[in-house]
């Protein structure tokens, strides 16, 4: 079964078979039968081109970085420091100083939480986040408040999974100081309204931070157009290596701020008596960093970039629009999460089956989906529910794996009468 109408101009963009063919991992088998890889929104896999540019370092080019007087530790510093101008580009930052490396978006934004709050968070401060936040983008701001005696509020959503910005515009005052949201909620799909969002929380005079982890691989990003304070993204959603990530801070504000670890690398001198601090963003990546993992990142927004983010989006828009309407047909079905604007993310729930029970008999059907809560507790106690069965697609999924998923939950349901 097939809904979509002009499939044909969307095979004419990229050839699904040959990009298929750039990923080992969709050619595996799992449980004996061909994988069908469904929770890209936990992670993405990863190019064949992101693997060779990783395996050529650790065996033509590999030394540590900044430190080295030969050559060779001089060209994986080049490497290294390519990367970010790769990325500053892909995300239209000013200048490159501006990107910070890190092992995720949750080690982003607890360097922010850490150092940023320390001085900028005073008693009484407000810090405002929507219902939808991933952990990562709750806790680090809990532990700040109860540190500094400030207040977290939180923006209501509708059944839909939507912000409602009247809500929002309520709870904005002269006492927040920061607004912290996620562009698009990797539970529900929903992409939130975040040129608005950045706007009203300026008008009130608060620094903006968006998590950037489930946008930054479907929808083209600008810091100068978004005017965001700070923007944050994990690399391996991006189809690029776990323990990678990215800070981007407004110069001025990363200028401002005092380190987050300390160590080797992040210093411009030493003594027993005191440090001095190097610059940004020097000043935040303290110790040897994940070095082949960034190199692999820069490669990752080459490959994305080489098949272009409109294509993908559009690529995934429709298998969203095919796997709601499959998944629709399944009595009892309910999708948690209808956003007029959503990435190709699908929670759902089946009758009263658990998610785990659903998710580990689709696992025997070689067919990968997340079952849980997906680190977003607080966005199920808005719903009254515990846990969704989620299906999430990259560009290169297909509908036959949509139709493998659907057989595969009739197969749950009459197991379980
Ligand atoms: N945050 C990741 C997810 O949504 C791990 O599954």
């Amino acid at each position: 079964m097939n809904i979509l109408a002009d499939e044909k101009n969307v095979e004419s963009l990229f050839s699904i078979d040959d990009i298929r063919k750039d990923f080992p991992e969709l050619s595996r088998y799992v449980h004996n039968r061909p994988l069908c890889y469904l929770d890209n929104a936990a992670s993405t896999l990863k190019p064949q081109t992101v693997i060779d540019v990783i395996a050529d370092f650790y065996t033509s080019g590999y030394s540590n970085i900044h430190r080295g007087v030969y050559l060779t530790s001089q060209q994986a510093t080049e490497r290294y420091e390519n990367v970010r101008s790769i990325i500053a580009e892909y995300i239209g930052a000013q200048h490159t100083s501006e990107i910070v490396f890190t092992r995720g978006a949750t080690e982003a934004i607890n360097l922010v939480a850490h150092s940023w709050g320390e001085y900028a968070i005073k008693e009484g401060d407000e810090i405002l986040i929507t219902t939808m936040e991933h952990h990562a983008n709750i806790v680090p701001w809990q532990v700040l408040c109860e540190k500094k005696n400030a207040q977290l509020r939180i923006i209501p959503i509708n059944d839909s999974g939507e912000i409602i910005l009247e809500e929002f515009e309520k709870l904005l005052s002269e006492k927040t100081k920061l607004v912290s949201c996620v562009y698009a909620s990797n539970s529900l799909g929903t992409i939130n309204p975040i040129q608005s969002i950045i706007q009203m929380a300026k008008n009130v005079g608060a620094t903006v931070l968006i998590d950037g982890a489930q946008a930054i691989q479907h929808i083209p990003v600008n810091m100068q157009e978004l005017n965001c304070d700070f923007f944050v993204f994990s690399g391996h959603k991006l189809y690029a290596p776990s323990g990678t990530g990215v800070l981007y801070g407004k110069k001025a504000l990363l200028q401002a701020m005092p380190p987050y670890q300390t160590g080797g690398d992040m210093i411009r001198r030493v003594t027993f008596e005191k440090t001095t601090y190097a610059d940004i963003p020097a000043r935040f990546e303290a110790g040897t960093p994940n070095i082949e993992g960034i190199i692999g990142l820069g490669e990752a927004v080459r490959y994305v970039q080489k098949c272009g983010l409109a294509a993908i989006a559009e690529r995934e828009a429709l298998l969203l629009e095919y796997g709601t309407h499959r998944l629709m047909e399944i009595p009892d079905v309910r999708i948690w999460g209808t956003a007029k604007e959503k990435v190709a993310v699908i929670s759902f729930t089946l009758g009263a089956i658990h998610p785990h029970d659903i998710g580990s008999l689709l696992d025997r059907e070689g067919i990968a989906v997340r079952a849980g809560h997906h680190c977003t507790q607080p966005l199920w106690q808005r719903f009254a529910i515990n846990s969704t069965t989620r299906a999430s697609f990259a560009f290169y999924n297909t509908e036959q794996e949509i139709d493998t998923l659907v057989d595969g939950l009739k197969n749950v349901v009459s197991l379980f009468g």
